[in-house]
């Protein structure tokens, strides 16, 4: 299957839709029919996605041989959005307040990805 730059644009779009959905299931208080586990195994698909098309986008858009900025940025969103349900479950942070900073890092990630500003 010869993959197109839209087709890695669809599978990250996908991705992030996976991740916020995962997340809200892991973080959910209840955990009804396996809910929760359920979300740990769609958050783990949705960041490994996350990552070959994000760096399969750079490929297709010809910015890998030394990555911008923004791209670096991403990487750290990811990283954070990888580890904030750890800081939940250690009682670091409340699930509301890891709610709203997952949010708003999905926010600054897709204006990253679009503006692509440094
Ligand atoms: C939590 C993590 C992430 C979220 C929520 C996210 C979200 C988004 C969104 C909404 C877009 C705009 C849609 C599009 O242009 O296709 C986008 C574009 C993009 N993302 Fe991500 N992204 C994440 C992680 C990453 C990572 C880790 C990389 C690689 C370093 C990456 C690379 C890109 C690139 C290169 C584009 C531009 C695509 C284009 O202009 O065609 N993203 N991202």
């Amino acid at each position: 299957m010869g993959m197109i730059l839209q087709h890695y644009q669809i599978i990250h779009l996908i991705a992030v839709m996976i991740l916020f959905a995962g997340t809200g299931a892991a973080l959910a208080g209840t955990d009804h029919g396996g809910t929760r586990k359920f979300g740990a195994i769609l958050r783990g698909v949705s960041l490994l996605l996350l990552l070959v098309t994000g760096f399969g986008l750079l490929a297709k858009l010809g910015i890998m041989k030394s990555l911008p900025v923004w791209a670096w940025i991403k990487l750290a969103i990811w990283v954070i959005a990888a580890v904030l349900p750890v800081f939940v479950k250690r009682k670091m942070l409340p699930g509301t307040a890891a709610v709203l900073i997952a949010l708003a890092l999905g926010g600054v990630a897709a204006w990253l990805g679009i503006m692509k500003p440094f």
